[in-house]
């Protein structure tokens, strides 16, 4: 027996009680807690299991485990790499009021069809979910509600009904009676979702546990559970935005790059499958300052609106504020126009946003962008049904990106008639087109075209 001293915050320990936690800061945080510690002399001590599992060739083990369940949504499907794996378990992460309980309330009804499914929920009451679930026209028959906060009532439930898929609703709201630190703080977390975990993973169960993300700290959020689960999904969205992108952070069954698109409706979550445009307001006409890029997000095109807003500084550090984009590659791209088209932003602010909450992840955008700053500074719109993608080199240089031709394929199906992109990215045959393509090699040809 060994006592230890555990902060009810962040969970971490010590061995000796402090009025104020060294490892988070918060006050009056540390909470008594025993623990078993193995005797000095015993084997488990010095290293050796008394029941340890055999040992198994690699080439013996069959994977049959990674069966994988239509989870009727072909957007989470997608990013879960083609299917929900039997067995896995998933973090649902994002912001209280994002549609998490929405989206797995519509999985998991279309699951129990076939599966036994168990929805365990500890924020709203069982008559709530089943409002949810009539409005939404669920076939709902044959899912298994269970209202409880208490880890140890769920995995009694859980060992009882054997349900071959199970959503925890939300692990802040869980708590254990071993743990006495309090419900939704870290230590509660943690501990509450490995036993999760660790039951899930021994009775071959798929758990889905929502988890909010806190505006204030990540911490105490669903962070510290990532190591834990085999994926980590994390819904967001723009505020005032109907559409809600579901990325993965962390997929071992599958890729993280893809995203999952949906939009809040009156009957809840519905699948955006055509997404190419859908970032566009007004896809053929812009405002000064504004272009249209396309994105490789996964494995498709994406049309997105990106504006900027260039104007005088009064500040000795002009600002450079960017939502969706690195503000430090928006500096590099600045430095690149002063340099070597002497276009000079020293003295202005420059103020740039992604629309739609996508936030970019690929130097494709490096064209585009500096196509709106352009627009902006001249306040001189870019012509209509125009579109860009390309990589910006130290020397102005414009670089191939991946995907070339399945971009213009999307620009062309989207109706653009005219489409700006690395001179290395043009069609190799020369086809007719039914789409203007100007290929460029440097920032001095981009503006010696007839764009600006
Ligand atoms: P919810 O799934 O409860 O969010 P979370 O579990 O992530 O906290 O979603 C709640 C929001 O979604 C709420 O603001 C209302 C909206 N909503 C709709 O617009 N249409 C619907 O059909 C449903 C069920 C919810
Ligand atoms: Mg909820």
């Amino acid at each position: 027996m060994q006592t230890i001293y555990e902060c009810a915050e962040c969970g971490s320990s010590f061995p000796k009680w402090t009025g104020r936690c060294p490892a988070c800061g918060s006050w009056n945080s540390l909470n008594e807690k025993t623990i078993e510690r193995p005797a000095a002399n015993s084997k488990l001590h010095q290293g050796f299991a008394t029941d340890s599992e055999p040992v198994t060739k690699l080439s013996e083990i069959d994977d049959l485990n990674l069966k994988r369940w239509d989870t009727g949504s072909s957007e989470l499907d997608r990013v879960l790499g083609g299917g929900l794996v039997v067995g896995s378990t998933i973090l649902l992460g994002g912001d209280p009021g994002i549609g998490k309980s929405t989206l797995l309330l519509q999985v998991i009804c279309k699951l129990s069809k076939n599966l036994r499914a168990l929805y365990v929920t500890g924020e709203e009451s069982l008559q709530q979910i089943a409002m949810r679930a009539r409005r939404l026209e669920l076939n709902e028959d044959q899912l298994l509600l269970l209202a409880e906060t208490n880890l140890e009532k769920i995995i009694a439930q859980l060992e009882e009904l054997k349900p071959s898929i199970v959503a925890i609703d939300s692990i802040q709201t869980i708590y254990s009676l071993a743990n006495n630190a309090t419900p939704g703080g870290a230590s509660q977390i943690r501990d509450c979702a490995a036993t999760l975990v660790r039951f899930a993973k021994r009775s071959h169960m798929a758990m889905f546990i929502v988890g909010h993300v806190t505006k204030e700290g990540a911490l105490a959020g669903p962070k510290i559970l990532e190591h834990m689960v085999d994926s980590v999904l994390y819904f967001e969205s723009e505020t005032e935005s109907r559409y809600r992108i579901l990325r993965a952070a962390k997929n071992r069954f599958g890729a993280v790059n893809e995203l999952g698109i949906f939009v809040m409706s009156d009957r809840g979550l519905r699948e955006v499958s055509n997404p190419s445009a859908i970032f566009l307001a007004n896809p053929h006409h812009l405002n000064p300052g504004s272009s249209t890029m396309v994105l490789w997000e996964g494995s498709r095109a994406l049309l997105v609106e990106i504006q900027a807003l260039v104007d005088e500084s009064y500040l000795a550090n002009p600002r450079r504020v960017a939502g969706g984009f690195d503000v430090n590659r928006l500096a590099l791209l600045l430095a690149v126009l002063n340099r070597h088209c002497h276009i000079a932003s020293y003295n202005q602010d420059v103020f740039v946003n992604v629309v739609g909450g996508i936030k970019i992840t690929e130097t494709a955008a490096d064209l585009p962008l500096l196509m709106a700053i352009i627009s902006s500074l001249k306040a001189k719109p870019l012509p209509e049904g125009l579109a860009a993608f390309g990589e910006i080199g130290l020397a102005g240089e414009i670089r191939p990106v991946p995907y070339g031709q399945e971009r213009i394929k999307v620009a062309i199906k989207q109706g653009f008639k005219t489409l700006v992109l690395p001179k290395a990215n043009l069609p190799k045959a020369a086809t007719k087109a039914p789409i203007k393509l100007i290929g460029i090699t440097n920032l001095k040809e981009l503006l010696a075209s007839n764009v600006f």
